[in-house]
């Protein structure tokens, strides 16, 4: 697990990721509201160079931001209107040419692919306190938590954050 103690933390650990992801990458953000997902992608967004507005695309269903790879950005939060849109060719831009990030996975786990990296959000002691759950499936999701851990124990040596490899004692 990785504690992060602020949302700039979490942006900041994002940010990192970024720079090694890669066109087909998918990462799955699971957690109540407000657990973080999107402080996450914002912190991918601005790690591939985008500045602008990244917020959930609760009501627009997905956003695209034109980086290089392109990141797609899916909350299916409305499950139902979400299935619709993958169904018409959304899917697609799933392990596509970009990169893939979704929110609330759950609800399209049928168009998921199974190589992926889940990452799963929750409250920790404090008012700012995240504690995030990497799990890697299939060779390239495995690649990416072994990247996100690395990350996170370098932040920590700086400290920033609180790194732990899975399985440990997470009582602390
Ligand atoms: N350590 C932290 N990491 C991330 N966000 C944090 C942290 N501490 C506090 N926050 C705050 O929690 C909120 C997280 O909001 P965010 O939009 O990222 O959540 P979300 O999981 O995408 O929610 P939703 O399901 O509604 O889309 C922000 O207001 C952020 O400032
Ligand atoms: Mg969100």
């Amino acid at each position: 697990m990785i504690l992060s103690r602020s949302p700039r933390t979490t942006e900041a650990l994002a940010l990192h990721l970024a720079h090694v992801l890669a066109p087909g990458d998918v990462i799955t953000l699971t957690g109540e509201l407000g657990s973080g997902k999107t402080t996450f992608v914002r912190g991918i967004a601005r790690g591939l160079g985008y500045s602008g507005r990244v917020q959930s695309p609760t009501y627009t269903l997905a956003a695209h931001y034109p980086t290089e790879p392109p990141l797609e950005h899916f909350d299916a939060y409305l499950g139902e209107k979400e299935q619709t849109f993958l169904a018409e060719g959304g899917a697609e831009l799933l392990g596509g040419e970009g990169i893939a990030l979704v929110e609330w996975p759950e609800r399209i786990r049928r168009f998921l692919p199974e190589d992926l990296l889940e990452i799963t959000f929750t409250q920790g002691e404090s008012e700012e306190e995240r504690i995030l759950d990497a799990i890697g499936t299939g060779p390239r999701g495995r690649e990416l938590a072994a990247v996100l851990h690395s990350l996170a124990a370098a932040m920590e040596s700086q400290g920033l954050l609180v790194a732990a490899t899975a399985g440990e004692d997470r009582s602390r």
